[in-house]
């Protein structure tokens, strides 16, 4: 099982103590911190970090310690799709799992003997949810959440427009008719290099030792968590190297649709994807989202190819593509660098730039 670990400075020995615990016992490990003990740190944003890695799936279970185990749970239950239940003893760990399906466990530091604090732990992983009577019940918790979210996943699809200076400055370059090919060109590398540094940000890390010339140190690397990205022919294409320049090791598919200039539907003429697609965090790119009719086949696509975590990234969308999405694919984030105003009767993006795939290539 992959199991996240955060605690503030009151939880941080105990933290340490289970990590050894848990890896002894077969399970992996991600620490997401707090790394010393001697500064206090705030419990929110350890909670937070793990609740989030919890309820996207990224792991199986988390495992919070503070000084009570309270403040983590709080935190933690902010989050859509996090369950976190404090616990004190075997049978309030047994419980929280068979009867309120938790999926955090929080822990007290300053209550708990570590020996307790590992036959909680213990307790609670190899407990099961019984369902029936509890399901119902956990059932009116998740629609609760569906109603605040007003979504039909469990964490609600979202949608991230980046307002950071350097891309809007960006933007504007490549939205000016006057741009040249070239410097079209390389400003959407460059902008779809600064997207995917945002939107890696919560990737998975795990601790690991690194010797430099001075001395041994420990450090972080990624947790293992593969990626892809998939372009949508032609003009996604004009986007992959910029992502490859930070994520060299990504694997790359391709998906080939072209419009149909009478109906605007999509229609499929290649898709070559990795073979372990179903392992990977997808990222789908295209820098127009008009209609949402080629990014919603696309999803659809690799969805049937067995993909089960999609995140769609274009540079310009329309509000009716984003909403073509959202409502085909409520499971699918979506990252855009500007949301315009609405489409013309061409289905283009107006302000927008143009045809994204005659300015990469020249084309027109
Ligand atoms: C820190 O002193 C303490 O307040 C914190 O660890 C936790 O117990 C909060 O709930």
């Amino acid at each position: 099982m992959l199991i996240a670990l955060g605690s503030d400075h009151a939880g941080f020995t105990l933290k340490e103590s289970l990590k050894g615990y848990l890896v002894q016992n077969g399970h992996e490990v991600v620490d997401m911190g707090t790394d010393i003990e001697e500064i206090s740190c705030d419990y929110p944003d350890y909670a937070i970090l793990v609740a989030n890695c919890v309820a996207d799936k990224k792991a199986d279970k988390g495992i919070l310690i503070c000084g009570t185990g309270i403040g983590m749970s709080i935190a933690a239950n902010k989050v859509p799709g996090a369950y976190a239940a404090v616990v004190h003893d075997l049978e309030t760990a047994r419980l929280s799992r068979t009867h309120n399906n938790s999926n955090i466990l929080t822990l007290g530091a300053r209550l708990l003997s570590e020996t307790v604090a590992m036959e909680i732990v213990n307790t609670w992983l190899n407990a099961d949810f019984e369902g029936n009577r509890h399901l119902r019940r956990f059932e009116k918790i998740t629609n609760e959440e569906k109603r605040i979210c007003r979504t039909d996943s469990v964490k609600n699809a979202k949608t991230v427009i980046f307002n950071h200076p350097l891309i809007q400055h960006k933007v504007t370059m490549i939205r000016d008719k006057n741009t040249s090919v070239k410097e079209f060109r390389e400003l959407v590398q460059e902008i779809a290099g600064l997207m995917v540094y945002e939107i890696t940000r919560d990737l998975p890390l795990k601790k690991t030792t690194v010797e430099t010339p001075v001395a041994k140190t420990e450090a972080y690397t990624l947790a293992g968590k593969k990626l892809a990205i998939v372009p949508v022919l032609r003009a996604g294409l004009g986007m992959v190297d910029g992502i490859l320049q930070l994520i060299p090791n990504a694997k790359v598919g391709h998906i080939g649709l072209y419009r149909d200039p009478q109906t605007f539907e999509p229609v499929e003429y290649y898709c070559k994807l990795p073979g372990d697609i179903e392992e990977r965090d997808i990222l789908v790119i295209d820098p127009m989202l008009a209609t949402g009719g080629s990014a919603s086949a696309a999803i659809s696509l690799i969805k049937r190819k067995g993909a089960k975590k999609i995140s769609l990234v274009c540079l310009i969308g329309a509000p009716e593509g984003v909403a073509r999405v959202h409502s085909d694919h409520p499971d699918v984030d979506i990252f855009i660098a500007a949301l315009d105003d609405h489409l013309n009767d061409h289905a283009y993006i107006v302000p927008g730039l143009g045809d994204a795939g005659d300015r990469l290539y020249g084309t027109k």
